[in-house]
């Protein structure tokens, strides 16, 4: 048995943020966030919407094409660095507003690359009998971006995306996924403070410590060659070619980390969705945003092969392949 995505849904706050009203907060300039990044806006949430509340709205629409409600649901993870508090889980807090009673909840911390941890969590509770799992990659990157910080600051955008996870006796579904981390590469990316390390305290706000750091070259370097490497894993364990695959998802973290990943493995980019331009960096919720807008606009077909790759915090890294 496999399991098989039966829905999509995505949410996006309506506020934009351009790059040229970034120009005026702090020292950049529109060309150069297109070219060394490929980031044209970003979506920001309104001041006091949470994360459960953008994740619920993707939720929803996902149950809605699967055809599935609430009360179907066997488990419900939300893969998020931006959660509503450090308890209870944002995922809780969604099983409660969808009214999916008998569901189990809990969030997944693996930044960029947790919706590809949850999707594997959830591929693995089908095969054990679970009939319909909700995987939300959902983020509030604002409130995370110090907005004084030029090599941040124009990066990160918020929204959510979602699938519902469910069992299939065809040979389609996940058919295999790669995942990795390296905890000793910890500091290229990180949210300092706020934790149990620098709790919450006026120190910490001073230092600017709840915000995230990043060494963007170091981590652009890094990205590139452990998605290659993670790609090339999964389509040896599933024995298909590059020129097989129809369709590439890779984490949005930088148009130019797109491109040089597609050079290297040989995959064009016109195989490689892109929602970056208008989105930014969403951190998790970035593949399943993608995904569900390649399934709305018929980008992606039955029988296609979707490889999605991804790249985030912790380090953490990994590649994954659909049959849809
Ligand atoms: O999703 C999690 C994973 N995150 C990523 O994968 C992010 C990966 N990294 C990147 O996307 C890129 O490294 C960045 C977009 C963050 C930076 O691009 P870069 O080409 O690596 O630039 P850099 O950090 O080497 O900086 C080049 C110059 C520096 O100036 P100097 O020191 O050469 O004078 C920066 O200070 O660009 C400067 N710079 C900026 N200039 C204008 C950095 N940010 C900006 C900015 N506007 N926003």
């Amino acid at each position: 048995m496999n399991s098989q995505i039966l829905g999509t849904g995505s949410y996006v706050p309506d506020q934009v943020l351009t790059n040229a009203e970034l120009e005026r907060m702090v020292e950049t300039s529109d060309v150069w966030i297109r070219e060394r990044t490929g980031i044209r806006e970003r979506r920001i949430a309104k001041s006091g919407q949470p994360c459960s509340d953008l994740a619920t709205r993707a939720g929803r629409q996902a149950l809605a094409a699967a055809k599935l409600s609430a009360s179907d649901l066997d488990l419900i993870l939300v893969a998020t660095c931006t959660g509503d508090s450090p308890l209870p889980a944002t995922a809780c807090l969604v099983q409660h507003h969808l009214g999916a009673t008998r569901a189990a909840a809990c969030d997944v911390g693996a930044a960029c690359c947790g919706f590809l941890y949850a999707l594997t969590i959830a591929d693995a509770y089908v095969r054990t009998g679970a009939r319909a799992v909700l995987v939300i990659g959902a983020e509030v990157m604002s409130v995370i971006t110090d907005w004084t910080d030029r090599n941040t600051c124009v990066l990160f955008g918020d929204g959510a995306g979602a699938v519902v996870v469910g069992p299939t006796n065809d040979d389609v579904g996940i058919q295999a996924v790669r995942l990795h981390a390296n905890g000793q590469l910890a500091h290229v990316i990180e949210v300092p403070g706020g934790g149990s390390r620098y709790p919450a305290s006026e120190h910490i706000i001073q230092n600017k410590l709840p915000y995230i750091k990043m060494r963007g070259n170091e981590t652009f370097k890094i990205a590139v060659k452990t998605m290659e490497e993670a790609v090339r894993e999964v389509l040896a364990v599933t024995n298909v070619s590059i020129e097989q695959i129809d369709l590439f998802i890779p984490h949005q973290a930088n148009i130019r980390i797109l491109q040089a990943v597609g050079q290297r493995l040989g995959l064009p980019m016109n195989k490689t969705v892109i929602n970056l331009d208008r989105l930014g960096n969403t951190s998790a919720a970035s593949i399943p945003l993608a995904i569900d807008e390649a399934v709305r606009n018929g980008r992606i077909r039955k029988g296609m092969r979707v490889l999605i790759a991804a790249f985030g915090a912790g380090l953490t890294w990994g590649a994954g392949l659909i049959r849809w």
